[in-house]
């Protein structure tokens, strides 16, 4: 089963509040969700292999660590996992980007697909799906989906905000699914908005609606 994990740094979370906030305006909330995307890079980017090096220090020699240049994909779900998206590239810069395009009715709140450009060696790479908003679970299930049609393997799933429907949807479809989150909200409205959440993620980064 998939891990859950709840990156609950005290900066995240300080960051997040403003995010939240209605009157926080579209200049510093894409900058808001640039820094928490680059801050949850950090914790997500924890577990990558490292290979021994020996250096040589101005002093002497030395045993040290480099990465082991693990290939990692990020695919933003688009459009508003785009604005995590420069954010995660700051530190993790030769990462390769795919992208795939879905949104959710607003009547029947199912997902429809409209583009899907991916790396060629996807089957090779650890993939981390980005989107800010986990609610119903329908886009990020889809998207990943999507990708393991196209022959992924290994996969992550990152978002800002989690309602616990999604949660339970995406870890029932897809099991083997690790999920980052930056905070696990109470629940779904009727039109199945996170409450308390932040809104329409897309429209708040790009100044929409
Ligand atoms: C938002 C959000 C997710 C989706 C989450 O995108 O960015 O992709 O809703 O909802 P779900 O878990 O119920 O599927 P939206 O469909 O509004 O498209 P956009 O990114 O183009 O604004
Ligand atoms: N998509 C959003 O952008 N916000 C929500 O609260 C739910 C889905």
């Amino acid at each position: 089963m998939g891990k859950v994990l709840v990156l609950d740094h005290p900066l995240i979370q300080h960051k997040l509040t403003y995010i939240r906030d209605k009157n926080t305006g579209t200049k510093e909330f894409r900058e808001l969700v640039d820094e928490v995307a680059m801050l949850m890079a950090f914790e997500i980017t924890r577990d990558l292999p490292l290979l021994d090096k020996t250096i040589d220090t101005p002093v002497m020699e030395a045993n040290t660590k480099v990465l082991a240049g693990k290939k990692i994909g990020l695919i933003p779900i688009l459009r508003a996992g785009l604005g995590m998206l420069d954010g995660m590239l700051k530190l993790i810069p030769a990462a390769r980007v795919g992208h795939v395009g879905l949104y959710r009715d607003p009547e029947t709140l199912k997902t429809v697909e409209y583009f899907v450009k991916l790396p060629l060696d996807i089957n090779e790479r650890e993939l981390i799906v980005i989107d800010p908003m986990l609610a119903t679970g329908g886009s990020a299930c889809d998207a990943i989906q999507a990708l393991k049609k196209r022959g992924a393997k290994q996969i992550r799933f990152m978002c800002l905000i989690a309602a616990p429907e999604g949660v339970e949807k995406l870890k029932e479809e897809h099991p083997d699914v690790d999920i980052y989150i930056a905070a696990l909200d109470e629940k779904l409205d009727e039109h199945a908005y996170i409450i308390p959440g932040l809104g329409d993620a897309g429209d708040r980064l790009y100044g929409t609606k």
